[in-house]
C-alpha cells in the first residue's frame, strides 16, 4: 500500500506545464523522460530487505527438521525474507553435549549450512541455561574446580567446532530470575555469579574471537528490578574486563483479554538507550506478540498490531540496535502452539502473510 502511494504521488507530479517555463511534454507523450521513472526511492518488500535500508538484521528461530518437515515453500520464505537463523533448540546443551564425551553436531551444521548457503548471519543459542541441559549436569552437586572444568570444556568443544560461522552467541541465558536475583543454577552456585561469569565469557572469546558475545534474558523490556539487577551485574563485569558485547532482549511480548499488556514505544525506547549507554550491541532475540489464552478479538488484534509496531519502532530509534529475531516463522510451530490460538507470530500455518506482517515491514521503514 505505502509503494502504491508514493508511485502515485510521483507519477502525478510528472508532467504538465510548469507555471512559468515552456510546455513540457507529459509523461503520456514521452515516457522516457528521467521524471516520468517510477522512484528510485522504493522500499523493499521483504522483512530481511526493509531492515537492511538502515543496517540491521532482521532473523528467525527454526527447529530440527526444518527441511524434511516443513517443504521446499518454508525453506523459500526462510531465505527470501530473513536474513539471521538461530537454532530454537538444537545447539542447547542436551542437543550438542548430550553425554560428557559425545557431541552431536548434525543439525547445527546442517542449520549452519543453510544459513551461510543464503547469506544468513547465524546466531548461536545458547552456551549456558538451567534449562535443556543433560542428566549429567542436572544431578550434580560440583565443586568450583569440577565447575569450572566441565562449563569450559562445553564452551570451547562448542565455540571451536562452530568457530567463525556464528556472529553471536547467547553465552548465558535467563541468569537473573524474576526478583532480580541471580538464578540458583548448578554453576553459578557451584563457582558464585562473578566467576561464573567470568568463565563463560572468557572462554567464548578465547575459542571464537570474532563472534559477538551477548547476555540473554527475558523480561527485561520493561524497567523493574530484574532490568536493574542486570544493568548492576553488566556494568560491574565489563568494569572487570570481561567480555560482554550485547545484550539479548528475548522480547516474549504478551497482550492481555482487553488489550493492555504491551508497553508503549517510549518505555522500550527508554530501555534499549539504558542498554546502549553500557556500550553495548542490541538484539530482540525472540520476538513474539501472544494473545489471550482464550484468544483475541478486534481490541486484542488492534493492541498486538501496536505491541510489534512500538518495539520495532523503539529499536528502529537507537542505532546499536541491530537485529530482530522472531522466535519461529509461523504461529503453529511456536512455543506458545497448544490449541493455537495466541497466534505470536508473523506467517499462518499454511505460510500466508499475517497482517502484523505489514505492520512490522512498516515499522522496520
Ligand atoms: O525432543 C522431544 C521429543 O523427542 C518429544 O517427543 C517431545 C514431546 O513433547 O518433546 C521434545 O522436546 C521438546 C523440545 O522443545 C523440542 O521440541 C520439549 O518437550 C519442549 O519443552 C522444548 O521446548 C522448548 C523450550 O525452549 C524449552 O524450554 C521450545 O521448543 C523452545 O522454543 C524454547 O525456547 C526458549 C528459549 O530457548 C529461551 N527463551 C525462552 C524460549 C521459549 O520458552
Amino acid at each position: 500500500m505505502a509503494l502504491a502511494l508514493v508511485a502515485t504521488a510521483t507519477l502525478a507530479a510528472c508532467g504538465g506545464d510548469t507555471p512559468t517555463g515552456p510546455k513540457n511534454k507529459s509523461c503520456t507523450e514521452d515516457p522516457t523522460q528521467v521524471k516520468c521513472q517510477p522512484p528510485t526511492d522504493t522500499f523493499p518488500s521483504t522483512l530481511k530487505g526493509m531492515a537492511a535500508r538502515t543496517g540491521r538484521y532482521f532473523g528467525a528461530s527454526i527447529y530440527a527438521g526444518f527441511r524434511s518437515a516443513n517443504s521446499a515453500a518454508y525453506d523459500a520464505i526462510l531465505a527470501r525474507e530473513f536474513s539471521m537463523l538461530v537454532a530454537g533448540n538444537d545447539m542447547k546443551w542436551d542437543a550438542v553435549q548430550p553425554r560428557r564425551d559425545a557431541y552431536n553436531w548434525f543439525w547445527g551444521d546442517s542449520m549452519v549450512a543453510f544459513a551461510l548457503r543464503n547469506g544468513m548471519k547465524m546466531r548461536g543459542h545458547t552456551l549456558t541455561w538451567h534449562n535443556q541441559v543433560p542428566a549429567y549436569i542436572r544431578s550434580q552437586n560440583w565443586s568450583a574446580d569440577t565447575a569450572r572444568v566441565v562449563l569450559t570444556e562445553h564452551i570451547n568443544g562448542v565455540v571451536t567446532h562452530f568457530q567463525g560461522r556464528i556472529y553471536a552467541w547467547d553465552v548465558v541465558n535467563e541468569p537473573i530470575d524474576d526478583s532480580g536475583l541471580l538464578r540458583d543454577t548448578l554453576f553459578a552456585r557451584s563457582l558464585g555469579g562473578t566467576a561464573f561469569f567470568e568463565t563463560v565469557f572468557r572462554s567464548a572469546r578465547a575459542a571464537d574471537p570474532a563472534a559477538l558475545l551477548f547476555w540473554n534474558d527475558y523480561n527485561l523490556e520493561t524497567p523493574g528490578p530484574k532490568q536493574d539487577s542486570t544493568v548492576a551485574w553488566i556494568t560491574r563485569l565489563k568494569a572487570a574486563g570481561v567480555p560482554i558485547d550485547g545484550i539479548g532482549l528475548q522480547a516474549h511480548l504478551a497482550i492481555t483479554a482487553g488489550g493492555s499488556g504491551a508497553a508503549a514505544q517510549q518505555v522500550y525506547f527508554a530501555t534499549l538507550q539504558r542498554f546502549a549507554s553500557l556500550g553495548l550491541k542490541i538484539h530482540l532475540t525472540e520476538l513474539d506478540v501472544r494473545l489471550p489464552v482464550e484468544g483475541g478479538g478486534t481490541v486484542e488484534l488492534q493492541a498486538q498490531n501496536q505491541a510489534w509496531a512500538n518495539i520495532i519502532g523503539a529499536c528502529r530509534l537507537v542505532s546499536a540496535c541491530e537485529a530482530i529475531v522472531v522466535w519461529g516463522v509461523n504461529d503453529g510451530e511456536s512455543w506458545l502452539t497448544p490449541g493455537n490460538v495466541r497466534k505470536p507470530l508473523l506467517f499462518t500455518d499454511d505460510l500466508s502473510k499475517k497482517d502484523v506482517y505489514y505492520t512490522v515491514l512498516n515499522a522496520l521503514r
